[in-house]
């Protein structure tokens, strides 16, 4: 047993000292020469605008945090971070920290990680394991409040008025944290009442080219949509260029509600093309830095830390543009 894992961590090691992984600093073992806090970041990947804010957010706090930041890339797929979390430990980095591409399948590596005394982070996605043991504390947003808010916003719109609503829905990537809550938070609201019809839903991977690609679809195969609900900006903006090429007006002929709140949403909005945008914020960095302090000292950190978020109708979106960060 102990010998089948030892081999995995090596092959795991061996694979991603050769694939995307960088880091600003350190040794081949880990250890940072100045005596910094070496921390291992295996990062999702590059899938959408909120992402690329993320991980420029993680980068800058750990330079401003003398943290020394071992960056991986796991191009949205899990088996690209498990090599990397093997990786991490094989070098014995201080703590480890990851956004879960998917929430299940995480047990045997992170059971590694214990057995070698290295802290793990969960930052902006959770993980379903039932062995909360396995990590120290999670950081990031209620993804099913923010389905909830999409859906409140989709009650209110449409109160007293009469007639079906027919509704289309971009999911994030399949098994993920957002995208399982982000769809049931909106289902929990909307099933009050019978006049709101999902007829249609289907992934988009949280990327624009697939926001597009899936919208044409939609398009081709309903007769009558009214509303899109997408999971991220970036799927709703692919989604428009559809609606648009498809000689519909967005925001007008069919109403759009998404989650987010990046800078090129904000401008969509302030055309009238996004009706409503739910926050997710991804300036995690500078409070995951702090806790990536904490944990390497032994210190006790709360086990659940949520972001606070808003939400942004037009008109708040149009007046946030010019300060807007990500
Ligand atoms: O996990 C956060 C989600 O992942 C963001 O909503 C989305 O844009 C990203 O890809």
């Amino acid at each position: 047993m102990f010998k089948r894992a030892a081999a995995a961590v090596l092959a795991g090691a061996m694979i991603v000292g050769l694939s995307a992984c960088s880091s600003a600093g350190g040794s081949s073992d880990g250890k940072s020469p100045g005596g910094k806090i070496v921390l291992g970041f295996a990062q999702v990947g590059a899938e959408s605008g909120w992402r690329t804010a993320n991980t420029k957010s993680v980068q800058e706090a750990a330079k401003k945090a003398g943290i020394t930041l071992k960056f991986s890339d796991a191009q949205q797929k899990q088996e690209n971070q498990i090599k990397a979390i093997r990786s991490f430990i094989q070098q014995k980095v201080d703590v480890i920290a990851f956004s879960p591409v998917v929430e299940s399948g995480w047990d045997t590596v992170l059971k590694e990680a214990k057995a070698a005394h290295i802290p793990v982070i969960l930052t902006d996605r959770a993980i379903d394991s039932e062995d909360t043991s396995l990590y120290e504390t999670f950081l990031g947003s209620d993804f099913v409040e923010e389905g909830k808010k999409a859906g409140d916003w989709l009650v209110k719109e449409y109160q007293g008025k009469p007639g079906e609503v027919n509704i289309v829905q971009l999911e994030g990537t399949t098994g993920s944290a957002p995208a399982n809550d982000r769809k049931s938070g909106f289902a929990d609201v909307i099933k009050g009442d019978p006049k709101f019809k999902v007829v249609a839903s289907q992934t988009g991977d949280f990327t624009r080219a697939k926001g597009k690609e899936v919208m044409q679809a939609f398009l081709k195969a309903q007769p009558k949509i009214d509303v899109l609900y997408a999971h991220n900006d970036d799927m709703a903006l692919g989604a428009i260029q559809a609606i648009e090429e498809a000689g519909k007006k967005p925001g007008t002929d069919i109403r759009i509600v998404s989650v987010d709140g990046v800078k090129d949403a904000f401008t969509a909005m302030s055309q009238g093309k996004i009706n409503f945008d739910v926050e997710c914020n991804p300036l995690l960095g500078d409070q995951l830095m702090e806790l990536a302090k904490k944990v390497k000292n032994g210190e006790s950190v709360e086990r659940r830390i949520k972001t606070v978020e808003g939400t942004f109708t037009p008109e708040q979106a149009t007046a946030a543009l010019p300060t807007r960060q990500y």
